[in-house]
């Protein structure tokens, strides 16, 4: 017998990443980050959660440091079914809470899938979901996507072909491109679904940081589709990651299997958080948190984008989001941002190459710049910094 631990058969794919080990050394001072989509941390409603957590703490104490049930805390379901109800009926018994909508992810994989299982996604899509669907041993088929999502043609094709157990799709302000999907696409992919019966699982975290534009339903909210789909929301991007709090909308036995696999992950999420949350949700006024910084965030991605527009070489592309926290560029031609990351690093300047988001046949040509992190001036420093670095 050989010594040590050896690995499940489902993590044979899984690898150190050179792109991760590069990233680590973003934190140096010296190097902007465009890499993480990690929100302005200088934005974060300080004194509001300060107050929350205090009160929390200082009127339900013993509570909140005990055990509790796995679906969540009654007033933040009670909360956040409210505010899903400004987009479709949610009622609390519809919801379970989790600790940031990554977890909604794996909860949802382990509730629906099989090894050897197929799950439909964008090209290219969510690099950690595509981790988490793995993990439960799924086979990630992408199908094909233009500016506007995923192509209704080619997923109906793709159902046909490889009868999947779901779909994934995140249709407004998609990591890692910034797209969003329109409302008449919308109409037409939950067509195929509802004729096909595939379920989707709708994760939407960026979808109230819109700087302009018509926000079109989530497509949970169209007819039919709210007993085909799983709605995964977070506190991530509107509140603070460190919360940790997210949940998803679902209706029937789903709802069941998600909570007995989230029973086994973890039990419940924490509670001090989830009734801070639910007070904050309570006490202050999120929309006019989201104004203020979705104001920061418009800037930001202006600044962003005519910096790249004046810099990228001829023939490049680059998304323009009216929203969310994400541009992607295309340089296109024989370019490899995986090869020229760590010049770029050196140079103080770190950005996300694509080729990981991509679930097959990667563009490796592609990488994700996320504007929300640093101010105007910095995102100018940092693209001049780029632009030497890869010669444009
Ligand atoms: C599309 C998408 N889904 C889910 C998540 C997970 O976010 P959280 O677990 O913090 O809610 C992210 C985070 O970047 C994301 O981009």
């Amino acid at each position: 017998m050989s010594r040590g631990f050896q690995l499940a058969e489902r993590f044979s794919g899984v690898t150190t990443s050179p792109v991760r080990d590069i990233l680590a050394v973003v934190n140096r001072g010296d190097v902007i980050s465009f890499a993480g989509g990690i929100p302005d941390g200088s934005l974060f409603a300080l004194d509001d959660f300060r107050a929350a957590f205090d009160h929390v703490l200082s009127t339900q104490g013993r509570r909140a440091l005990q055990y509790a049930s796995t679906q969540g805390e009654p007033e933040l379901l009670e909360q956040v079914a409210a505010r899903m109800a400004r987009q479709l009926p949610t009622t609390p018994d519809q919801v379970q809470v989790t600790s940031g909508s990554q977890e909604g992810i794996f909860l949802v994989g382990q509730a629906l899938l099989d090894p050897g299982d197929v799950v439909l996604v964008e090209q290219p899509t969510y690099l950690a979901a595509v981790q988490a669907f793995s993990l439960a041993g799924a086979r990630l088929v992408a199908v094909a996507s233009d500016d506007h999502g995923m192509l209704p043609d080619a997923l109906n094709a793709a159902i046909a072909a490889h009868r999947p157990r779901f779909v994934y799709l995140i249709p407004t302000f998609q990591n890692p491109t910034g797209r969003s999907m329109p409302a008449a696409r919308r109409r037409e992919v939950a067509d195929v679904l509802l004729r096909t019966g595939v379920p989707l699982l709708e994760d939407d975290p960026y979808g109230e940081l819109r700087f302009e534009g018509e926000a079109a339903a989530p497509l949970a909210a169209l007819p039919g589709m709210g007993a085909q789909t799983v709605l995964l929301n977070s506190a991530s991007k509107v509140m603070a990651p460190g919360v940790r709090i997210g949940w998803l909308r679902a209706e029937g036995p789903i709802l069941r299997a998600v909570e007995v696999a989230k029973q086994a992950v973890g039990l419940q999420s924490a509670v001090t958080d989830q009734l801070a949350v639910a007070r904050y949700l309570a006490t202050c006024d999120l929309d006019a948190h989201i104004a203020r910084v979705v104001d920061v965030y418009r800037e930001r991605r202006d600044a962003m984008a005519s910096g790249l527009a004046s810099r990228l070489p001829a023939g490049a592309e680059v998304t323009r989001p009216e929203g969310g926290m994400f541009l992607w560029a295309r340089l296109g031609g024989g370019a490899d941002t995986a090869v020229t990351l760590p010049a770029a690093v050196d140079a103080g300047v770190a950005y996300v190459p694509g080729w990981p988001f991509f679930a097959a046949e990667p563009d490796r040509s592609t990488m994700r710049l996320s504007y929300v992190t640093n101010a105007p001036d910095v995102i100018e420093r940092g693209l001049d910094r780029l632009a030497g670095a890869l010669g444009w």
